[in-house]
């Protein structure tokens, strides 16, 4: 998950082990008050926004973006371009194509490893509480929950759920979990991170979206695709381009995820 110093400077780091570095303290400033008190140099004081962390600096070392061993990225993907998602994927009911979502019913899905890079850029881990809002057949949900506690996705269309769930059973994923919904009717403030392609979401929907982002705890991360949220509530804290095709069928291009942060108000 990312945290971040009083300089505002962001560092992605596993949530787990930095629990007993938790600082217990009442102060209305601690970032303030605990750099004060602690020797120069030899330690930081980090926040999520919730909580505050004391650590010694080698903490914040960047880790290297290395692709699992444990995680075959090409099969997964592969069975997102099967012949069987596609057809999950035409599945939109007629009613779903007479609302005013029809604009955003644009189908494809994102790369297996360019999920998983940003997953990594953020030190996803098993206390994270994941969900893709627009889910469609679930391949950014199944990757996720090789990395964090739970895993959710939610799209409009009933055949790509019908399609996610029985993918999250054959590949064995007991924490992955699929929901029917519309995201205008979906509370995200249980969430850890968020992660929305908008890249075919129209601007309308978007806003809604935005709006729904504003319940997440401060220090919740929001990835994007193509689109940021920019606001008050969220603050754009990274950025990278990662080359895939939507359809097995088109040629890959560079598509941009951008990672925000809810900033504590
Ligand atoms: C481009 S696909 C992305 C699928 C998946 N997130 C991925 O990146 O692989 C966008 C999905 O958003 C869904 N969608 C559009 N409007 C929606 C809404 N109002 N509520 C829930 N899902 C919606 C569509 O059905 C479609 O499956």
């Amino acid at each position: 998950m990312i945290y971040f110093d009083r300089d505002a400077s962001c560092f992605a780091l596993d949530s787990s082990s930095l629990e007993e570095y938790r600082l217990e303290t009442n102060s209305p400033h601690p970032l303030d008050a605990q750099t004060r008190l602690l020797p120069g140099g030899r330690t930081k004081v980090v926040t999520d926004g919730d909580s505050y962390y004391v650590l010694s600096p080698q903490f914040l070392t960047p880790k290297p973006f290395v692709k699992p061993t444990d995680l075959d990225l090409e099969r997964l993907q592969s069975h997102f371009f099967s012949a069987q998602a596609v057809e999950a994927a035409l599945g939109v009911p007629a009613e779903a194509m007479e609302s005013k979502d029809r604009g955003s019913l644009v189908y494809g899905t994102t790369g297996a490893a360019s999920i998983y890079e940003a997953l990594s850029r953020i030190a996803a881990g098993p206390k994270d509480r994941f969900l893709d809002i627009g889910c469609g057949c679930g391949l950014p949900v199944l990757v996720a929950s090789h990395l964090v506690g739970r895993a959710t996705g939610l799209d409009i269309v009933p055949s790509m759920i019908d399609f996610a769930k029985r993918s999250a059973a054959d590949f064995g994923r007991s924490n992955a979990h699929f929901l029917a919904a519309n995201i205008r009717d979906v509370d995200v403030r249980d969430v850890d991170i968020v992660y929305v392609a908008a890249t075919t979401l129209s601007q309308e929907l978007r806003g809604v979206i935005a709006t729904k982002l504003e319940q997440l705890r401060p220090g919740a991360v929001v990835i994007s695709l193509t689109y940021s949220f920019p606001s008050e509530h969220l603050v754009l804290v990274d950025s990278f381009k990662s080359p895939f095709a939507w359809w097995s069928t088109s040629a890959p291009t560079e598509h941009s995820f951008l990672i925000h942060v809810r900033r504590p108000l």
